[in-house]
């Protein structure tokens, strides 16, 4: 009996995690032909030959690129995550038409911990999503965000200066993030202390261990696969519980000081509210007005929503913009010829002023050379990752509910259908007819997305980044560590290792 029971155990599961996934995927090939690339492998799918790429060659994408290269006609990769199949749609007319239709393929939580993101703007679904993105899009132009370039230039200084820059990593995303957080709070979050750690310091860390234990962990993974995310706080392990321990922490310091903002703008006048000048003053004031109204119909917004705003500006916005900053140093110091043009440009357009709003629009090489980073090396390779919300027709395709898609912003813009030279590094060729894209749907290169869900922080990002390089490149020479071996790997975004892969020297 025991036996029998054992076999059909044993033979469910290989259903599950083998047969399940690779008989639609194996469907999907038979259908498509060449224009199908299947890559399967049980439990791991992708990311097995994504870490494969990364150990032998140095990069997590350099296998699949080469594949997609060698296989022009490939318009999705079929591959497998668990015991799901997932669809990675690598032609740009299906990732315009996923962003087109993004209210049908709902973002899956790749963090899956709860009371963290799953409430804020990038999770958000539906009427919710629409009510967030209105609330908060107007604080996120190029005007609003303008009054933020002195404090964006005070830190990025006063980080230069204090900052030992042995650790790229935690030197730009301290900027970043104490960035987010005082856009977000203004000056009640000044030397905000969190588990005995500045702030951004601590939930940086904090995400990148959650993602790393939800992702090396085989104990978390499955207990997450059975019990959904309440698998953390069931049977858990020393480092699930310390876990657990600073997400209760971090939402306890960081509810204190939304209550705390709440109370003065209780007191304020109107000619103050109105200001709106941090985000949290968007909500609050919005959580004020519908107590007043008492509005019972309307999307009602409460603590809860505000505090994980908070974490998902700071979760979208920190570690992002941090990376692509570090992958624009790598480069930089990779072409020391590319590194003097800019640092030309930037003493002719600003000498040795602060960076002010007039300078960003007035940068030209710069603005060619991000936008070359972000074609060959995008931290945001692809958006989050959807489910098929209902069995449906789309393009050419039948697609499953409950299939895994997502399409891929880094296989595109590495095609010779769309670029002449894909694989080298040009940033000149950004300086003619905007980078000269062939065959272009307008989906081709989008570094932060398209259509509705487009990134809410680009404008944003793009400051930060600016600001930063500006007075990175003109204070130090920044090169290569020839003492450690770059690679691209990821951390949950695609970017530089390791951390001390840069030298900072002084410029006399
Ligand atoms: C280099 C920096 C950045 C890159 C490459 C980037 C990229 C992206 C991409 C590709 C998306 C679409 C995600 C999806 O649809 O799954 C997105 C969405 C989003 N980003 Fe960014 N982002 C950056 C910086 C920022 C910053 C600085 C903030 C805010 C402080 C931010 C906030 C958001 C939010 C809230 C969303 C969700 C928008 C929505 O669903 O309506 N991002 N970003």
């Amino acid at each position: 009996m025991i036996f029998f029971i054992i076999i059909i155990i044993v033979v469910y599961v290989l259903y599950r995690i083998i047969l399940k996934p690779l008989i639609p995927l194996l469907i999907l090939k038979l259908q498509f032909g060449k224009q199908a690339y299947l890559w399967y492998a049980p439990i791991w799918g992708l990311l097995k030959y994504n870490f494969r790429s990364l150990k032998q060659n140095g990069d997590f994408f350099d296998d699949l690129r080469k594949r997609m290269r060698q296989n022009p006609k490939v318009k999705m990769l079929l591959t497998n995550f668990l015991d799901k199949p997932f669809i990675n749609f690598v032609d740009s007319e299906y990732v315009k038409k996923m962003y087109l239709d993004h209210q049908n393929f709902p973002k899956f939580n790749l963090l899956r911990y709860d009371n963290l993101i799953d409430k804020g703007l990038l999770m958000a679904e539906g009427e919710e999503w629409k009510h967030q993105r209105n609330l908060l899009g107007s604080a996120f132009t190029f005007e609003k965000l303008k009054s933020r370039i002195p404090m964006i230039n005070q830190i990025v200084k006063e980080r230069c200066i204090l900052d030992p820059k042995t650790n790229s990593f935690d030197f730009i995303s301290w900027i970043t993030g104490e960035v987010v957080i005082h856009s977000f709070f203004g000056e009640i979050a000044k030397g905000l202390i969190i588990n005995g750690k500045p702030g951004q310091v601590e939930i940086v860390n904090l995400v990148a261990d959650i993602m790393l234990q939800r992702f090396k962990n085989t104990y978390t993974q499955i207990k997450l696969m059975i019990l959904g995310n309440k698998g953390w706080r069931i049977l858990a392990t020393k480092k699930e519980k310390d876990i657990n321990n600073r997400v209760d922490m971090l939402r306890n310091t960081v509810k204190q000081l939304i209550e705390k903002r709440l109370e003065q703008l209780q007191v304020e006048n109107q000619r103050e509210k109105q200001k709106d000048q941090f985000f949290l003053d968007i909500y609050l004031n919005e959580l004020l007005k519908q107590q007043q109204d008492n509005e019972r119909n309307k999307i009602n917004i409460d603590l809860e929503n505000v505090l994980q705003q908070f974490l998902t500006l700071f979760f979208a916005g920190t570690d992002t913009t941090a990376t692509m900053t570090i992958t624009c140093l790598v480069y930089l110091a990779k072409y020391p010829d590319i590194q003097n043009e800019l640092l030309q440009e930037i003493q002719d357009l600003i000498q040795d002023q602060d960076v002010q709003d007039n300078h960003l629009t007035k940068f030209v090489k710069m603005n060619a050379f991000i936008n070359e980073v972000f074609r060959l090396r995008n931290p945001a390779f692809s958006p989050f990752v959807r489910l098929v919300q209902k069995d449906m027709q789309f393009l050419d395709i039948k697609l499953k509910k409950g299939w895994m898609v997502v399409q891929r912003h880094d296989i595109p813009v590495i095609r010779h259908e769309h670029f002449s030279n894909p694989e080298e590094f040009d940033y000149k060729r950004w300086l003619i007819n905007q980078g000269n894209i062939q065959s272009d749907n307008g989906f081709v290169h989008i570094p932060f997305g398209a259509g509705g869900r487009n990134c809410i922080g680009q404008h944003m990002a793009l400051m930060e980044l600016k600001i930063i390089l500006c007075h990175i490149i003109r204070k130090f020479q920044v090169s290569l560590n020839p003492d450690v071996q770059i690679k691209f790997g990821i951390r949950f975004l695609y970017g530089a290792e390791p951390e001390n892969c840069l030298i900072y020297k002084e410029r006399r």
